[in-house]
């Protein structure tokens, strides 16, 4: 079979699509010829200029590039939280550019564990609810819940700050609880935007650790990032976006 046939041969029928069905996820992540354009007034500005890319499960890549080069785009669009304009998205092999919202949020909730540059904690949840918060989908019970959530902080050293609010917390003890509840429904793709360019040095690194530690479970990360010491990394595949253009880096 053709590298692209299988595509066609899945049933994507409407609400009856479910990933863990597959026998076999081929890609992680496959673009095809992604273009996002934005009109601004009169202006088109095209924010990712037919990107192809295809991403395998366990994979670490990292794009970078400069301010306006469509690093947020790529990610919005591969996290199923914004629509390519043209081209075609899949994810998990579920090309989620052809499906509605609803379907959109619950595929996004199962599949991808978002994090950013500036955490985006709920500023009244305290930590652990900060975890259980993408957990609404679940079928276990808010105790439950709990327990799973307390699991995922004392996984990455943040057991003794369960309570705490987002304000009572250090940036980098804010990006772990973000971290923490990127892993909420143990998505098989991280998405980071960015996510150690408001850290110091030892916050910085022990987020670092924790992402290849990620990836070391087999989880596929996408990284986009400035940060050397992540670009550098072993296995790392890097690609560089330049006016919505992505190339590979070899
Ligand atoms: N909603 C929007 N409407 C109009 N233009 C937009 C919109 N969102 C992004 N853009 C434009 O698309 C381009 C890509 O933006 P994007 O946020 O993806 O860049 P980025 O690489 O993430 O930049 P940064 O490093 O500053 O975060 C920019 O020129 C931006 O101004
Ligand atoms: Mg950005």
């Amino acid at each position: 079979m053709a590298d692209d046939d299988y595509l066609d041969a899945i049933d994507y029928t409407k609400d009856t699509l479910d990933v863990e069905d597959f026998k076999e996820i081929r890609h992680a992540v496959k673009l095809q010829d992604v273009f996002r354009t934005y009109k601004f007034g009169k202006e088109e500005i095209t924010a990712l200029n037919g990107v192809s890319l295809v991403i395998n499960q366990g994979d670490f890549v990292v794009v970078s590039g400069k301010s306006g080069s469509g690093k947020t785009t790529l990610l919005n669009i591969i996290g199923a939280i914004d629509l390519a304009t043209s081209g075609r998205v899949f994810v998990m092999d579920v090309p989620i550019n052809d499906y509605d919202e609803s379907f959109r949020s619950t595929f996004r909730l199962d599949n991808t564990g978002f994090i950013f540059q500036s955490y985006n904690l709920v500023s009244t949840l305290t930590a652990v609810e900060n975890v259980m918060f993408p957990m609404q989908l679940s079928s276990k019970n808010q105790s439950e819940l709990r327990d799973d959530a307390i699991k995922l902080l004392e996984d990455i050293e943040m057991g003794h700050r369960l309570d705490h609010l987002p304000w009572q917390l250090s940036s980098g003890e804010q990006q772990r609880v973000a971290i923490a509840r990127a892993m909420a429904n143990d998505p098989a793709i991280i998405l980071a935007d960015e996510p150690t360019a408001n850290l110091d040095g030892e916050s910085g690194q022990m987020i670092r650790d924790l992402l290849a530690k990620l990836n070391e479970q087999g989880k596929t990360l996408i990284v986009m990032t400035h940060d050397e010491d992540i670009i550098n990394r072993k296995g790392v595949r890097h690609f560089t976006l330049k006016n919505g253009e992505l190339n590979q880096n070899v």
